[in-house]
């Protein structure tokens, strides 16, 4: 785990703009496996000016987010559809239709989350992976728990993810309760991740992703074990390294 640490959030945000700006220059049909929460804001800005700059194109990128929220619409203010487009798809020049985030609406969750993971794989798979991280460690929406979940699944979220998400909504009873997420198994097969932290509420999640032992109690730790994972952490999130 190649580790990166920056004085704002900001130069967090560029430095890992910059990494996938060279990802798109490398392979103009790049796979990107993209994240949400107010962490890689500052990246989707900068990755904004250098399409307005000239300097990426992603008319011929596909991406794929990591999660949705369970029972919300798509154009609620806070469901991760509206968060891409509102963040990046509306701002650059990918094709919305080339866009991808899971169905939490879907009927039939089982066949939405496996049929996720192998329009990924028929996709050949994620170049770079954006990642935050949450307060618990967690990934996508992969919850502290028992084991590491492989594929696409159904997840129920933890109280400590309730509370550091009802921010974003008018109350906690407004936050759903369950949401869909990538399983480590995708996260795990991009050929790149680059995992964003920043502020001190961060701080134990990193340390324990870094300096811990491998464990399904700190998802993000899996991490260790990936040939190609960056991390780019400001100072607030290095300070118990
Ligand atoms: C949510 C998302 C995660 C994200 C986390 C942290 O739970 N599912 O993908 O990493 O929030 O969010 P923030 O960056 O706002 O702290």
């Amino acid at each position: 785990m190649e580790i990166r640490i920056f004085d704002t959030p900001a130069q967090c945000g560029n430095a890992c703009a910059t990494l996938i700006a060279a990802q798109i220059i490398k392979k103009e049909d790049s796979i990107l496996g993209l994240a949400t929460g107010s962490t890689p804001i500052p990246t989707y800005n900068r990755l904004v000016e250098m399409y307005q700059q000239g300097i990426i194109d992603f008319s011929k990128c596909r991406s794929f987010n990591l999660d949705e929220y369970v029972g919300i619409p798509e154009d609620h203010p806070c469901s991760y559809h509206r968060f891409m487009r509102d963040n990046l798809f509306d701002r650059v020049n990918i094709d919305i239709a080339n866009t991808h985030v899971p169905n939490g609406n879907a009927s039939d969750l089982q066949k939405e989350t496996s049929s996720y993971d192998k329009a990924i794989i028929d996709a050949g798979g994620i170049d770079v992976q954006l990642l935050g991280i949450g307060r618990n460690g967690h990934i996508g929406f992969n919850e502290p728990g028992e084991k590491f979940i492989t594929p696409c699944h159904e997840v129920t979220l933890t109280e400590s993810t309730i509370e550091a998400n009802k921010r974003f909504f008018d109350s906690e009873n407004d936050v759903p309760r369950k949401a869909v997420s990538l399983g480590i198994g995708a996260i795990m097969r991009a050929r790149c991740v680059v995992l964003v932290a920043t502020g001190k509420d961060k701080a134990q999640a990193i340390h324990d992703t870094v300096k811990g032992e491998i464990t399904p109690d700190v998802q993000a730790s899996i991490l260790q074990a990936h040939p190609n994972a960056i991390l780019f952490i400001d100072k607030e999130a290095a300070s118990m390294l």
